[in-house]
């Protein structure tokens, strides 16, 4: 990570090096942090934030899910987000917003700790590399998707991101680039840190909510852009034979963009091309880049 100038801690900017914690924290112990992921994008208007609205009304439930009182409305969360870009080198970047219980405080019951809030940014290319060419390979992780029975999915909070690194991790000591997640009855639930979506027969289709999935914001624009191009598409439940079985498959997320998968298990995804995929991509790319003038509405220009 190359550092930048300053993170938001609190209420105020901060030099880069002085953005630190206790090791004592709560949060670091027993994994009461919720989190966003977000990217500024440069436009012809400067740098600007992608769905900067969704994002922040998604950590706000999360914060209410966690029962953490910010301290901060999301109107000022949403302003902060932008001071961190304006005041940091690099305008292309991923936008982190995190609040966690913080220091002076031990034990089970995280009600009694003072929550902090900090943004930081910092340049980062597309999270799975560059697979516009390539591609993506997958695996269908051995691991299960937590189950929103045990932990609330839809709140993005860190301690559903070990459930995320075990499958990452054995994605990768097996050679491949990514994993895919079932969940607790079987069916594809959604990458370590990606929606995902698949067609067949010409048929875009999505994993439902109720899938136990993290409601993407970039699976909403998807859904969006496919209704926009007429694409025929429909919610629902797929299993591992009928991802093997698909004629694209790509992920869709913040950090990875529109990330078009090659080969899941060794069997080879897109074999007559991935016209679909290619075009919600290039929609994508428009559209965040300010490109697509009927998806100006999604960007917020940081000011200068
Ligand atoms: C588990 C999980 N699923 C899906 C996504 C994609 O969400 P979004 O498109 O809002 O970045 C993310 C990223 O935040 C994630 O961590």
């Amino acid at each position: 990570m190359k550092a930048q100038s300053k993170i938001w801690m609190d209420g105020k900017l901060v030099p880069w090096d002085e953005a630190k914690i206790h090791v004592l924290t709560h949060g670091l112990h027993y994994g009461m942090a919720i989190f966003e992921g977000i990217r500024a994008f440069w436009t012809p208007e400067g740098a600007a934030i992608f769905r900067l609205r969704e994002h922040i009304e998604r950590f706000m439930n999360s914060a209410k899910i966690y029962r953490m009182d910010l301290g901060f409305s999301a109107k000022e969360i949403e302003k902060a987000c932008m001071e961190v870009v304006r005041n940091n080198p690099a305008k292309e970047c991923y936008i982190r917003p995190i609040a966690f219980t913080g220091y002076g405080e031990m034990g089970l019951n995280p009600l009694t700790s003072k929550i902090s809030v900090a943004i930081g940014s910092w340049e980062w290319g597309a999270y799975l590399g560059d697979t516009s060419k390539k591609g993506v390979r997958a695996t269908v992780s051995s691991w299960v998707r937590v189950d929103s029975r045990a932990m609330p999915v839809q709140a993005k909070c860190s301690a559903n991101y070990a459930n995320s690194a075990l499958a990452k991790m054995e994605a990768l000591a097996a050679g491949y680039d990514e994993a895919i997640l079932l969940n607790t009855h079987g069916v594809v639930a959604e990458g370590p840190g990606e929606n995902i979506f698949r067609v067949k027969d010409e048929i875009l289709s999505t994993p439902p909510a109720s899938s136990g999935i993290l409601r993407g914001i970039t699976r909403d624009t998807v859904i969006q852009f496919a209704r926009d191009l007429k694409f025929k598409f429909y919610r629902n439940d797929a299993t591992k034979e009928e991802l093997y079985t698909s004629d694209e498959i790509f992920f869709s997320g913040t950090a990875a963009g529109i990330a078009k998968v090659r080969e899941i298990d060794g069997r080879r995804i897109g074999y007559d091309g991935t016209p679909f995929t290619d075009k919600i991509a290039r929609l994508y790319d428009q559209a965040v880049h300010g490109k697509a003038k009927r998806y100006s509405k999604w960007l917020t220009p940081v000011g200068a």
